[in-house]
């Protein structure tokens, strides 16, 4: 006989793999209605989560990119479409560079060793927050494999922290559209942080 688990019985069980504490974060209104305090309460709400399950990544920058620099001022939705919220840090080697913002960047690309790291969450239909991919952008030297797709190696990791596979050509495909800013799509302009 088939038999079903228990809301309860669930719960306990998202406990028990994850081993941290259920956050259950919910939003106010749906997404697209968010004030900038609402996406601040939200985000607080399942950071700690979000970071703790990509922690347990191999990949060391997994652990780190919090202490990497911040690029935007909140998290936010690069349209008004789409349920994902994205939150963008840069490493040392990279973030004075990628915070200009260039879209003159043909002949000053970014520098190589350069990592980009971008948080993702999602408000779905029910007003639920839930945890989404860490995806990151690494520039590479000119001449290896990664020379097809802009000297950039793409990378993403699950909210669990286990790898995912993706193809290069996927993501790049869609970046290269951006060539003018070296296949970097940027955070939305209202939260951007700027160089001085
Ligand atoms: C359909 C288009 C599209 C696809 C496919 C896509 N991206 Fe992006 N990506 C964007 C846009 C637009 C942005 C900038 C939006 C933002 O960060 O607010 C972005 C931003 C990023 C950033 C932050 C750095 C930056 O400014 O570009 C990373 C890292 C990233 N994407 C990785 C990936 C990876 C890895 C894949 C493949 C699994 C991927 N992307 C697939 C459109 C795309």
């Amino acid at each position: 006989m088939r038999k079903l688990l228990s809301k309860a019985a669930l719960t306990a069980a998202v406990f028990f793999v994850s081993g941290s504490a259920y956050a259950a974060c919910t939003s106010p209104v749906a997404k697209d209605d968010l004030t900038n305090e609402q996406v601040d309460a939200i985000y607080e709400c399942i950071k700690e989560d979000l970071r703790a399950g990509y922690a347990k990544s191999d990949n060391p920058w997994a652990k780190e990119y919090p202490t990497w620099g911040a690029t935007a001022t909140r998290p936010a939705a690069p349209g008004v479409h789409g349920n994902r919220l994205l939150n963008t840090f840069v490493n040392e080697i990279g973030h004075a560079e990628y915070v200009k913002f260039s879209d003159e960047r043909e002949e000053n690309p970014m520098p190589v060793g350069s990592v980009l790291a971008k948080e993702v969450f999602a408000v779905n239909k029910k007003q639920e927050v839930k945890k989404g991919q860490l995806f990151f952008m690494e520039k590479v030297a000119a001449g290896g494999e990664a020379d097809k797709y802009g000297n950039w190696v793409y990378s993403v990791i699950k909210s669990s922290g286990k790898p995912q596979k993706i193809s290069q050509k996927f993501c790049h495909d869609c970046h290269v559209n951006y060539d003018d800013q070296d296949s970097m799509g940027y955070p939305d302009e209202d939260v951007r942080i700027t160089s001085e």
